[in-house]
């Protein structure tokens, strides 16, 4: 069955009330029998960096999706190439950062469990147990995926969405993945933490339409805010993606986008769809203690966690993180 149809079966299954949370390719007891420490081992090295770097909690995370949306969440973005035409070598993962987490949470697990724990799996853990760490939402994450093989740079610009992209194209990226508007816009609040930079926004704010204009779905005085801050030809400082808030994990992104603050087009067009606009106004209002925010992020991780898996005899498990066996 393929993966799109085993996730609408477990939200129909869902929603009518029956409790099979997780379809069974992956294993949320994967490893219990064989490394029974395994998930301790890596929430102690990853709480051990986070908490020294609040920051890399937004990058181990947005890795994981990166992970997750090229050649699915097999640990591609991972590999490295002498060529630099990896993944990682692609323009929207020049950002991303905290390899070394995954790096010693592998290392330790290989002390205790050699070759048994798939690169996949360590990132997946890492990124939630990372997000934990600062307080965000804890998510159960099913075990058992295995490492790919493979690792190209244009895959991955041909997968990851762009920040440019208007709501129909991130609804068909995302559906190409088994993900639904739902887990788009729960999903997009990922944005709730960490940083972008000027280089990103600035066509927006300067001749967005060749005539010296912004974007006119952007709040003007957001637009004066940002030109302060990033002048037409700074493409360095840095940014919060969710201003005031970049280091708290809540709702606090949805309050900004339904402001017409968002800081992406990406983020913006969450309010040109019905189901996107209703989620995006409704979390936006709602107190805290009354939001659905965390058990949607979840759910939603959860299911980002099973795009086109490897299981069984597929793939292998890696023995370094960054390199095939
Ligand atoms: C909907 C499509 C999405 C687009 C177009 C998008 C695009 C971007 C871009 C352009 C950045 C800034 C990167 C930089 O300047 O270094 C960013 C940052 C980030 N994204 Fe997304 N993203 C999307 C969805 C997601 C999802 C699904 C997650 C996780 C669930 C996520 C998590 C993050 C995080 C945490 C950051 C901050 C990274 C940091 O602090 O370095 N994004 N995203």
């Amino acid at each position: 069955m393929a993966i799109k149809n085993i996730l609408a079966l477990v939200v129909l299954l869902s929603v009518v009330g029956v409790s099979v949370a997780i379809p069974q390719l992956l294993d949320l007891d994967y490893y219990r029998s064989k490394c029974p420490k395994a998930e301790e081992i890596v929430r102690g090295v990853t709480v051990q960096y986070v908490s020294r770097q609040k920051t890399l909690a937004a990058k181990l995370l947005r890795m994981h999706f990166h992970d997750c949306f090229v050649r699915g969440c097999d640990g591609s973005v991972l590999l490295k190439s002498a060529k630099n035409d990896a993944e990682r070598d692609a323009v929207p993962n020049l950002t991303l950062k905290g390899y070394e987490v995954v790096d010693a949470a592998k290392t330790a697990l290989e002390r205790k469990c050699p070759n048994l724990i798939s690169c996949a799996d360590v990132l997946a853990l890492v990124a939630r147990d990372a997000v934990a760490v600062i307080g965000g939402p804890w998510w159960p994450v099913p075990l058992g995926r295995r490492d790919g093989r493979i690792s190209k740079l244009n895959d991955a610009l041909l997968n990851l969405p762009s920040p440019f992209a208007d709501i129909k194209t991130l609804k068909k990226n995302f559906a190409n993945k088994g993900l639904n508007a739902k887990d788009l816009v729960v999903l997009s609040g990922g944005h709730t933490i960490g940083i972008s930079s000027c280089a990103l926004v600035n066509s927006r704010l300067y001749n967005f339409t060749g005539k010296g204009d912004s974007d006119p779905s952007m709040n003007p005085s957001y637009v004066r805010e940002l030109k302060r801050k990033c002048p037409p030809t700074d493409f360095r400082t840095s940014l919060n993606m969710d201003p005031g808030s970049a280091l708290t994990f809540d709702t606090h992104y949805f309050k900004v986008v339904a402001q017409k603050k968002g800081l992406f087009t990406s983020d913006s067009t969450l309010l040109d769809d019905i189901e996107t606009k209703n989620y995006v106004q409704t979390q936006a209002i709602l107190p805290p203690v009354f939001s659905s925010f965390n058990k949607d992020f979840s759910d939603s991780m959860v299911k980002l966690g099973f795009v086109q898996i490897l299981t069984g005899k597929n793939g292998e498990i890696r023995k370094r993180c960054a390199f095939p066996n």
